[in-house]
C-alpha cells in the first residue's frame, strides 16, 4: 500500500493524533492560535481586498521563538479552501513539516491543525502555506520566524524586513498572480514591491547604535538584487545560519542575489548624525534603484562599532564526511508537454512544464509517487544539482541543512543553507548529513515552477 493511500484512508485515525475540529475554546497555555483568514490592506494607493493573512487588517506577524524551546501553534482555517502550514528552514520533526499528503492531510475549511516543534537552530526562518500556495502565498500569507540565539550577541535593536511583490491593477485590485507563459519561463513577476506590505517603509533606530537587520525574500517569483546604501555593515548570517567567512557587503553596482526563500542577516552600525539613513535598495530590471526599506538614525546614544559584537554561536549542524559521501544526481529541466498534475485540494495550474530527473511531479495527492532518493540516516551525501534550463531555480530542501562544495560557474562560499539558487546551466554539488528522518519535500521555490512539475521529495530512513 502506498503512503498516500494510507493518508487518504486514514483521515479519521489521524484526527485523534493531529487534526482537530476546533471550537472557540481558549487555546491551551503556551499555544498560539494562527487564524488563516481574508484580509484587506493598503499596499499602495487604495485598499486591496482578497488578501490572506493571520488577521483581517495586518501582514502576517513575525513569530518569535528561542533556540531549543518548544513552539506550539494551532493553525485554524477560516478560508473556503484547504491549507497547511510549513516552517521553512526549521529542522524539525517530519510530522510537523506541513506538507499536504506527505506529512499531513490538508486542513479543510473550518478545521485546524496543532503544530508543536522545537527549533534546533537560531536564526531567521519563515512560514507559508504548502497547499493552495498559488492563492494564499500570492495574496500575502508569507511571514517571518525569528529564533533568538541562546546568548544575546549584543545588538541594540533589530528590524525584520519581509520582501515581496504583489500583482495589482491600476485600482490596486489583484491581477491573476500567475500566467502559463510565466510559469513556463522565469515566473510571473509582481509589479508592486513591498517590505512588510509597505512601499519603502522607514524605521527609526538609535543614532550610532548596532542594529540586526533580518532580510527575508518571501516572494513567490522574484530574485531580488539588493544592496545597502549608507552605514557600516557586515553579513552575519545566511539562510538562518551564522557565516564563518567574511562576505562582501552588497553595495551599489555589486548587489546580492536573494532568491525566493532565502534570508540574509546584517549587522548595521547606524549613522551618528540624526536623520541620516541606511537604505536597503533593490535593482529592478529597467527601473532606477528602488528603496525597499530604510533605517533612520534618531536621538543620540553611545557610538557602537561592529567589533563590539560577539560572534554568533554556530548552530548544531553535522559536518558531512566527503570521503565517504555517496553521490546522487538531480537534473532540473523542462518536461515534454505532459499530463496536468493531480489537484487534490491544494491547487494546480493545470500544466506540467518542469521536471526533476525527467519526470514532472504528478501532483501532491497523486498516489504511488516515489522518493527521488532514499538516504540512510546519519550518512553523508553529495547531491549534484544540475540546471538544464536557461531559467534560475532556487532549489529548497525541507528538514535538512546543506552546504555547497562546488559549482561549474562560480566559487561559492561554504554557507549552510536550505535553499540554493541555481544559475543558468549551473551544476552545484551540495553536501549534507542525512540526520533528520522523514519524507522531505525538495522543490523549486518559484511557486509556479513547483506547481508545474519541479517538485519531489527525498526520504531519510
Ligand atoms: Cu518554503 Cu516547501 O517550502
Ligand atoms: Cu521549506
Ligand atoms: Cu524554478
Amino acid at each position: 500500500m502506498f503512503r498516500r493511500d494510507l493518508l487518504f484512508g486514514g483521515a479519521a485515525l489521524l484526527g485523534a493524533a493531529g487534526l482537530a475540529h476546533l471550537g472557540s475554546a481558549m487555546a491551551p497555555h503556551g499555544m498560539q492560535e494562527l487564524v488563516v483568514q481574508q484580509a484587506t490592506y493598503q499596499l499602495r494607493h487604495q485598499q486591496t481586498a482578497g488578501m490572506v493573512s493571520l488577521s483581517s487588517d495586518a501582514p502576517p506577524p513575525v513569530l518569535y521563538g528561542r533556540q531549543g524551546q518548544e513552539m506550539r501553534f494551532t493553525v485554524r482555517n477560516t478560508l473556503d479552501d484547504y491549507t497547511a502550514m510549513h516552517w521553512h528552514g526549521l529542522r524539525i520533526a517530519n510530522a510537523m513539516d506541513g506538507v499536504p499528503y506527505l506529512t499531513q492531510m490538508p486542513i479543510g475549511p473550518g478545521e485546524g491543525f496543532a503544530y508543536a516543534f522545537t527549533p534546533p537552530d537560531a536564526g531567521t526562518y519563515w512560514y507559508h502555506p504548502h497547499c493552495m500556495t498559488m492563492e494564499q502565498m500570492a495574496h500575502g500569507l508569507t511571514g517571518v520566524i525569528v529564533i533568538a540565539d541562546a546568548e544575546d550577541p549584543g545588538f541594540d535593536s533589530e528590524e525584520v524586513i519581509n520582501l515581496r511583490d504583489f500583482r495589482l491593477d491600476a485600482a490596486d485590485a489583484f491581477l491573476p498572480a500567475y500566467t502559463a507563459r510565466g510559469a513556463a519561463r522565469g515566473g510571473t513577476m509582481g509589479n508592486v514591491q513591498t517590505a512588510n506590505w509597505r512601499q519603502g517603509p522607514v524605521y527609526d533606530h538609535g543614532a550610532g547604535s548596532l542594529v540586526r537587520l533580518r532580510v527575508v525574500n518571501t516572494d513567490t517569483t522574484r530574485i531580488y538584487r539588493l544592496y545597502l546604501d549608507g552605514g557600516t555593515a557586515r553579513i552575519i548570517a545566511w539562510d538562518g545560519h551564522p557565516v564563518s567567512v567574511e562576505l562582501p557587503v552588497p553595495r551599489m553596482g555589486a548587489p546580492l542575489l536573494l532568491a525566493p526563500g532565502q534570508r540574509v542577516d546584517l549587522a548595521v552600525v547606524m549613522p551618528v548624525e540624526e536623520g541620516q539613513q541606511v537604505d536597503l535598495m533593490a535593482d529592478l530590471p529597467g527601473q532606477p534603484p528602488r528603496l525597499m526599506a530604510g533605517l533612520r538614525a534618531v536621538g543620540s546614544g553611545p557610538k557602537r562599532a561592529l567589533a563590539e559584537l560577539k560572534s554568533l554561536a554556530q548552530n548544531p549542524l553535522s559536518q558531512p564526511d566527503l570521503d565517504r559521501a555517496e553521490l546522487h544526481e538531480f537534473v532540473f529541466g523542462w518536461t515534454p508537454e505532459g499530463n496536468a498534475p493531480n489537484d487534490g485540494f491544494c491547487g494546480t495550474m493545470g500544466y506540467s512544464f518542469w521536471s526533476i530527473n525527467r519526470a514532472a511531479w504528478a501532483g501532491d495527492a497523486a498516489t504511488g509517487t516515489a522518493p527521488l532518493a532514499v538516504l540512510e540516516r546519519g550518512k553523508s551525501y553529495v547531491l549534484r544539482l544540475r540546471n538544464e534550463s536557461p531559467n534560475l531555480h532556487p532549489i529548497h530542501l525541507h528538514g535538512l541543512a546543506f552546504v555547497p562544495i562546488a559549482s561549474n560557474r562560480r566559487s561559492l562560499p561554504p554557507l549552510w543553507t536550505d535553499t540554493m539558487l541555481l544559475l543558468k546551466d549551473e551544476v552545484i554539488d551540495i553536501a549534507l548529513v542525512a540526520d533528520n528522518p522523514g519524507d522531505w519535500a525538495f522543490h523549486c521555490h518559484v511557486i509556479e515552477h513547483q506547481k508545474t512539475g519541479l517538485t519531489g521529495f527525498l526520504r531519510v530512513t
